[in-house]
Formats: C-alpha cells, structure tokens, sequence
C-alpha cells in the first residue's frame, strides 16, 4: 500500500502535458477484437485501468504489445474465449465494453458484473435491453452477465436515461449486426465520439456520434487499423482546475479546449484567467476566488467527473456555492474527507451547499474514489501544512504519472509505502 504526502500552500505554475483519455481507451481498447487485423493505438494512458484491460485481452487469447510508452498493438486472430472473470471485472467499469465487443466478434459473452467507483446504484438495465433490442438473449447469474445472440439484428433502441455505457455498448455490438441500428437519447461525451471515429475507421458505418442520434449500418468485417487516442478531457480538468485554486499559472499542452469549455467556463466566473490555443490552455488563478453554484449535466454540460475536483476548488471561494450532481446518486462520499481538512460543507441528498473558508488545512485523508482522490490533491496541494492521502490505488486507475505531473508544477508531492517511517513531521507542519 502506498501513499501520497504533499506539502501545500504552493501556488501551481509552468507546464503540463495531458495523456490520452481513460474513457476512450478503455472502449476503443476492448473494442479492438472486432477487427479481423492488427490495431495499433497510439496516444494510450499508463494508468493501472489500461493494465487490467491489457490482462483481460491476454487471458482471452489476444496478443498485445506496448510498441512504446504510449503505443499498444492489438493482434486478435486467435480464436478469443468470450468470458471476462470476476477477478478481472470487478477492477473496473469499462469491463463490461467486452459484453457488446465480444457479441460482435463471437455471438456470446460471459462477463463478470462489473467494478468501479462506487457513487450508489450503477445499473445496466439500458446495456441490456440494447442487447436485447439487437436480438441477443441476456441472462444473469451468480453475478455474470451471459449474452449470446445466433444472429444479432438492427434494432431501435431509445435510451431512458442518457448513458456513455449503455451508448458505446450499444455500438459495439450493432457494427457487425445485420441491418441498421439506431440509438436515439445517445450520449454526446467526447469519447463516444472517438470510440465511433476508431470503429469506423476500421470500416464501420457509425454515423451521428456526438448528436443524440446515432446510426450504424452493420457491416460484415472490420478490419485492423491504427488511431491515436484523444486527450483526456477530465485529466486537463483536474490540472486548470489546480492551477485556478492554488492561484498559480499552468499551460496545459496537448488538450481540445472545445471539450472543456463548461469547465472553462467555470473557472472564468470564480475569477480565474483562461487563455485557449489550438490545442493547450492556460489558466491563472486569482485569489480570492468568487462562489459559484454547479450542476452536474451528460456533455456538453458539466462533467460529473470534474464535480469531486470543483467542489475542492469551491471549499476556498468566498461565499457559499451550491453544487447539484446529477448524474450518481451518491458521489459525494468524498466531503467527510474535505471537512477534515477544515472545510465546511453540507450534503442534502444530491446537493451540496459549500461555504468557502480562508485556507484548508492539511490532514490524514483517504481517495473514497478516482475523481475524489483528485478532489484531495487539489485541496492538498492548496492547504496550509501536510496532507497525507492513503489509498491512492484510486487515484493511479485513473492519472498517469500525476506525482510527476504535480511535481513538474512545483507541488511538494512524494508517493511512499505506508510501511516506510515517516519522516514528516505532520503537527508540526500543521500547526
Ligand atoms: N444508468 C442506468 N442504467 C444503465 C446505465 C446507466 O440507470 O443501464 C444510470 C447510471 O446509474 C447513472 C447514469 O445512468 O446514474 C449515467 O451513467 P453512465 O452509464 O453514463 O455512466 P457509466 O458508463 O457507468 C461513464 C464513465 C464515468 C462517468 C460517467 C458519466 C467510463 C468507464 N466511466 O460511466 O467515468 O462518470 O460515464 O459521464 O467511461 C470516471 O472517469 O471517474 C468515471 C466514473
């Protein structure tokens, strides 16, 4: 077990340079085996979330490389076992992408329920009637998801809920389907799109990704191809919303600032300088920072997965902010951990009501969950004295390299075993 011990009070400043998307990468990731070639990815996160993925394609019989840091090449021509185990499911959400991957490549899946943060119920009634709707049979037992399909089908499928899940599951397994599917109530988030863009370019017919309209003409065979992964739109969301709340100076490099306009958007009116180049963005804080109410929204709206972060952000505005989440029933189980370190906060239901204090300070805390263990950085690295942030197994699903990153800020990060003696002396830093 591992922890991080940071320093605060340090404005954040210089650059920064954002890796490819989680989100993307772990569908495109699984999405691979639906082609009849070699893929090779570019642009892939180290993140612990793509190792999992990697041991799932091996256990199943797939061939993968890393061609170098970033580059993974993907040779699926062996025959594929369609079972994802629980052992390997229950690490991650993205897991179950390998339910709608898998009916395209093998007219079957066995997938373990899958894993992931815990924000309350996570249920994947829309997965499953798309499946359904696509003429696949779907059981559940004993924890596994089966699906087996003689022949999948077009189907129309509307969405009750707008789901990134329940979307590219969908697509996944209607490219290869007899006919034309369409999916209406579609979610909109960068990485639907970019999933659509590597499906197509391994000759699928997807088309509408990014509107609430997505229609996809089954094709017969897919074949390899190579495609670089877009940027993480929420990593880069983390580091401007750093760098506005320890009121320091970041260029962030290799971003698409159109996927972070409600983030920018944000950050203008709590009184921080944005300014957006073709592909980096550079935010300045300015302390005191204003108050201001969110709410969580499916893109282009406000990203649930920027809220834990924001919040942190809000704890040292002045005034009172309101925060609304709704997309998780329960994602705020990160605020116990903020108010240790002195912020005042209330949580009523899906609403949190945030009164800003002059400075945070640091304390033992623990990563309830990725975007949370964000949270808890940013709040660390703007607190007076020593933070320590135990289970940060969270936060590296998720962040690639993110003490190196902070450090090249000028954070006072260190990442140590729990077994190591401490040599910090943490009252003394926080008196
Ligand atoms: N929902 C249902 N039924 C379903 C599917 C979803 O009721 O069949 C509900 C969910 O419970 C939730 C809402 O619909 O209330 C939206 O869930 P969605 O399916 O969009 O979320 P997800 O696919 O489980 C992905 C990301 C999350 C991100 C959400 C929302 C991945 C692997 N995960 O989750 O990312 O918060 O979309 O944008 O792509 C993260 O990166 O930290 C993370 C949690």
């Amino acid at each position: 077990m591992e922890k991080f011990i940071v320093n605060g009070a340090r404005p954040l400043k210089g650059e920064v340079t954002i890796s490819g998307a989680k989100n993307a990468a772990v569908a495109i990731i699984p999405a691979s085996i639906l082609a009849q070639g070699t893929c090779i990815i570019e642009n892939i996160p180290r993140i612990s979330d793509v190792t999992v993925l990697i041991r799932i394609l091996k256990d199943m019989g797939a061939s993968v490389q890393m061609l170098d840091n970033t580059t993974m090449e993907i040779d699926t021509s062996n025959t594929m076992l369609p079972v994802v185990p629980y052992e390997l499911a229950r690490r991650m959400r993205g897991s179950y992408y390998f339910l709608g991957a898998l009916l395209g490549r093998c007219s079957r899946a066995s997938v373990s329920m899958p894993g992931g943060c815990d924000f309350g119920v996570r249920p994947i009634d829309q997965h499953i009637k798309a499946f359904e709707a696509m003429n696949a049979k779907v059981t559940v037992d004993r924890g596994m998801v089966n699906t087996v399909a003689n022949q999948l089908l077009g189907g129309h499928i509307y969405f009750d809920i707008e789901t990134v899940g329940g979307t590219i599951n969908a697509m996944l397994a209607a490219v290869k389907a007899k006919g034309i599917t369409i999916l209406e109530n579609a979610a909109k988030e960068p990485h639907v799109v970019d999933l659509a863009n590597f499906l197509n370019s391994m000759g699928a017919d997807i088309r509408g990704a990014g509107t609430d309209v997505i229609k996809i003409h089954g094709v017969e065979q897919l074949h390899g191809t190579t495609y670089s992964i877009i940027p993480d739109q929420i990593e880069a969301g983390t580091f401007m919303v750093a760098a506005a709340a320890s009121g320091g100076d970041v260029l962030i490099k290799n971003v698409i600032p159109k996927h972070l306009e409600s983030i920018s958007e944000k950050l203008v009116r709590i009184g921080a300088s944005i300014e957006e180049h073709d592909d980096s963005i550079r935010v300045i804080g300015h302390l005191p920072m204003n108050s201001l109410s969110i709410k969580t929204l499916p893109y282009p709206g406000f990203p649930t997965d920027m809220q834990p972060q924001m919040t942190a952000l809000l704890t040292m505005a002045s005034g009172t902010s309101i925060v609304t989440e709704s997309i998780f029933s329960n994602r705020f189980r990160y605020v116990d951990e903020l108010r240790r370190m002195g912020a005042d906060i209330r949580v009523d239901g899906t609403v949190a009501v945030v009164q800003g204090v002059e400075q945070l300070t640091g304390a033992p805390v623990k990563a309830t969950d990725l975007r949370a263990g964000a949270a808890l950085l940013i709040a660390a690295c703007c607190a007076k004295g020593t933070t320590e942030i135990e289970d940060i197994y969270h936060i590296e699903r998720g962040y690639e390299n993110i003490v190196e990153k902070f450090i090249g800020l000028g954070a006072d990060i260190r990442k140590v075993s729990v077994d190591e003696p401490d040599r910090t002396p943490v009252m003394a830093q926080a008196l």
